[in-house]
């Protein structure tokens, strides 16, 4: 996300790129073209004719407020007091090395409350704050963040009970506690970590595991959560347990957790914008998440972290399960990992060499429909990407779908 301000108006502002857009989208605020011009009245309806209206007129990046796009100002009080809560219990945690039963009891009060409020308010990107002054406060919006965003996904599957959310989502609260027991100059590090450093930052489940177990009745769906929330798909994860044997709760709470980590700001990077790590989330199908877990993630969150925009946009170039190269030809609103393809080229391994084949007649396929071919990963290589297009303009095939795909900002 770009957040701007300039001297007229210190408000601050969100970029949107019309690109990305599904269209019949309501925005919840009104929004305004670079020269300050009300393009979108709150509530109304962005249609494709507009979009197209407003790209030739203005170009494809308008804005909104941010301050407009705050859901509630009780939210944000419960949020802000969340975090307050947080930072107190985190910093007498890691001075006594132990949590008491009344912080283990208030921190399931403030879940359950956070839980409760999501049922009636509507959360936007606004609500999940990355403002980050001191890196020392990161754990403790990261861990109100993780918890919030594992709640909200949790909600949309209707799946989970009430009593198996607030669990989960206190496991996601939980999650990096272990964290509090590493020294400030290795969470503060800006240079890459040496062995033992590593080592002592993969211990960091365990560690939470090793606090919380002394709560009595723990419901092991926390334990559980604390413990595992770094295992992976290809079985790379700190305990390398093989991921099909493991639950759905420590592998909700990690993609939730990677999201807000790579948003946030660290001592040794800048912050991704959404749609970056968006992008990486997805590319992570098959070595660290499996495609339904992504899919669930994309489908619930994906539109609100990235304020309204899809990942990719008609024209962008995609992999799929069966090694075939595709254009994304047309956006989905139903289920935002199904697009319709044109698959062009597929290529293979043969020992080191890759070896890639263009089809002579591209074959739209609608992702929908077709379920033995998913959606892999996106091209986001700019190298790649100039030989996809480069070798599609000399084979004078698809060019009509090139035009829109210009490098991302
Ligand atoms: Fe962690």
């Amino acid at each position: 996300m770009v957040i701007m301000t300039n001297e007229s108006d210190n408000r601050k502002k969100v970029l949107i790129n019309l690109d990305y857009i599904i269209p019949n989208k309501t925005f919840v605020y009104p929004i305004y073209s670079f020269d300050g011009e009300k393009l979108l009245e709150k509530n109304e309806v962005l249609t494709a004719q507009k979009i197209k209206i407003i790209i030739e007129k203005y170009g494809s990046t308008v804005y909104y407020f941010a301050s407009d796009a705050a859901s509630t100002p009780e939210f944000n009080k419960i949020y802000n007091s969340f975090v307050t809560k947080t930072k107190n219990m985190f910093e007498n945690i890691a001075q006594n090395e132990s949590v008491t039963v009344d912080d283990y009891k208030s921190s399931e009060e403030m879940v359950s409350g956070l839980i409760e409020d999501l049922d009636n308010k509507s959360i936007t990107i606004a609500d999940i704050a990355h403002d980050i002054e001191n890196f020392d406060d990161y754990i403790f919006y990261h861990s109100v963040n993780t918890c919030l965003l594992t709640a909200m996904v949790l909600k949309w599957k209707r799946k989970y009970s009430r009593n198996d959310i607030e669990n989960i989502a206190l496991g996601a609260f939980f999650s990096d506690l272990g964290m509090l027991k590493l020294e400030r100059e290795i969470l503060n590090k800006p240079d890459k970590l040496n062995k033992d450093e590593f080592l002592k930052v993969r211990s960091h489940p365990h560690e939470g595991y090793n606090i919380l177990k002394t709560i009595n009745n723990i419901n092991p769906i926390v334990l559980q959560t604390v413990l595992f929330h770094h295992e992976q798909f290809d079985d790379e994860g700190y305990y390398a347990i093989p991921y099909e044997t493991l639950p759905y709760p420590p592998k909700i709470v990690s993609i939730c957790n990677m999201y807000d980590a790579l948003t946030s700001p660290r001592p040794y990077r800048q912050p991704y914008s959404s749609a970056i790590a968006i992008k990486r989330i997805v590319n992570s199908i098959n070595s660290k998440f499996d495609y339904k877990l992504v899919s669930d993630f994309m489908n619930c969150v994906g539109l609100i972290l990235n304020n309204s925009q899809l990942f990719y946009r008609r024209g962008d170039f995609c992999i799929l399960n069966t090694r075939e190269i595709c254009l994304i030809s047309e956006i989905p609103a139903a289920d935002i990992m199904r697009p319709k393809v044109i698959v062009f080229a597929r290529y293979d391994y043969s020992g080191n060499n890759v070896t890639t084949k263009f089809y002579d007649n591209p074959i739209e396929i609608d992702l929908t429909k077709d379920t033995n071919r998913r959606l892999d990963s996106l091209v986001i290589r700019q190298d790649l990407i100039d030989v996809l297009r480069n070798k599609l303009i000399d084979r004078k095939t698809l060019v009509d779908y090139l035009y829109v795909t210009q490098p991302e900002k």
